[in-house]
């Protein structure tokens, strides 16, 4: 055990009510000690992603139910400062710069599922929107050296599920001059976008605002495309692949309201990567059989292993890639504002990480409080 005795410090947790104004901001929580395997980290930032209003709202991921959790610390992404370590942690030490890692005490590539998911940071776990927090050490790994603390909270969410939608299937990572299609400006898409114009593809996006469109084309899509004036994209998109072959890599985030689209616009053995629900229902679920009338490959995903976000965390570093934030940073105290903002969509860009990339930079401005 090691010695940490915090100051009281502020911290966002879920309550009895269900919804983001069922949130409770504790005033004086406090951390005594840390066990021989946590870390204490100085929380500097964290980034709001769809999966904390999933769970704010009670959800449980591949399920509907209704499950408060009451006193469970809210947020899955952040960044911040090692303070102090217990006797078994090896890979980290007092001042390190870290991020956290969605879900930890698994081996580093085992892959994660929807069952580890409810075991997640913030969902399971004690999680990110507090000034201080403790966690296992396998839910951390080392901050990117070129990032800020606000950048880096973006990481881990949605920035290591496009990571891993783009590079996680052997043989099919993403290369120069691919093309990639992103929906929509949440955090994932816009961290697909980001990666993959890093590594020198062509993007083509699409989004529901003319205004949004303007930042798509400025973080470099190629292509834009508005999912309300042509609910039809897939062919029109794909028209815009040299010699209209298609994509090679599809992120799809709408699920049954996007897929139809995406596997028309992909190419033949291109990879659809279903990863979110976020269009809702659709009137007709796109059968299996649309993978082989399409001839491409659709791959299922859940956020990443612990290895593929210590090879993001290098990646960024080696690129130079900068995660685009949200233009509003919030205090700690009004981090119930960013769920909203977030809620309405008007986050941008952000990625998942989640209204930024959005990033809800929730304790920057209050460490001299602490
Ligand atoms: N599989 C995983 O491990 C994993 C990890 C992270 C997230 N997810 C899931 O991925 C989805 C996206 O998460 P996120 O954090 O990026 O969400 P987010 O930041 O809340 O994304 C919101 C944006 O999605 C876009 N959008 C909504 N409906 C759309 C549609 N029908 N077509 C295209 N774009 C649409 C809108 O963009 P415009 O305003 O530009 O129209 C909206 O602003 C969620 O369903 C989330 O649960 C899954």
């Amino acid at each position: 055990m090691a010695g940490t005795e915090t100051p009281r410090f502020k911290q966002w947790q879920l309550s009895t009510t269900l919804g983001i104004d069922g949130l409770n901001l504790v005033e004086d929580a406090s951390i005594a000690q840390v066990g021989d395997e946590e870390v204490l980290v100085e929380m500097h930032a964290a980034s709001l992603n769809f999966l904390d209003l999933f769970v704010a709202k009670g959800g449980q991921p591949g399920t509907l139910e209704q499950q408060p959790n009451p006193g469970l610390v809210t947020g899955c992404d952040g960044s911040g400062i090692i303070k102090a370590v217990g006797a078994a942690v090896k890979d980290f030490a007092p001042g390190d710069r870290i991020v956290t890692h969605l879900i930890g005490r698994i081996p580093d590539d085992a892959k994660v599922d929807f069952d580890s998911l409810r075991s997640s940071l913030g969902m399971g776990t004690n999680g990110t929107l507090t000034q201080y927090g403790k966690f296992h050490h396998s839910n951390l790994v080392h901050a990117p050296r070129s990032l800020s603390f606000e950048q880096a909270a973006t990481l881990p969410c949605s920035g290591l599920t496009a990571y891993n939608a783009l590079f996680g299937l052997g043989g099919r990572q993403v290369q120069r001059d691919q093309w990639v299609l992103v929906q929509g400006t949440g955090g994932v898409s816009v961290a697909a976008l980001q990666i993959a114009v890093a590594v020198g593809a062509h993007v083509v996006a699409t989004t529901s605002s003319a205004e949004k469109a303007v930042k798509l084309e400025i973080l470099g899509a190629k292509h834009v495309l508005n999912y309300r004036d042509t609910p039809e994209w897939g062919v029109p998109a794909r028209a815009f692949t040299p010699g209209k072959v298609g994509f090679d890599h599809v992120v799809d985030i709408g699920g049954d309201a996007t897929l139809g689209e995406s596997v028309k616009a992909v190419k033949t053995d291109g990879v659809v990567s279903t990863i979110g629900l976020l269009g809702g229902p659709a009137d007709q679920q796109v059968p299996m059989m649309a993978a082989f009338q399409n001839a491409c490959i659709v791959r299922g995903l859940v956020a990443g292993t612990r290895q593929q976000m210590r090879d993001f965390v290098a990646f960024v570093d080696e690129k130079g890639m900068k995660p685009a934030l949200d233009d509003m940073v919030f205090g700690i105290e009004d981090a119930r504002k960013a769920y909203w903002r977030q809620e309405r969509q008007q986050h941008f860009p952000r990625w998942s990480s989640s209204c930024t990339v959005e990033a809800l930079q929730v304790v920057r401005y209050l460490r001299e409080e602490v």
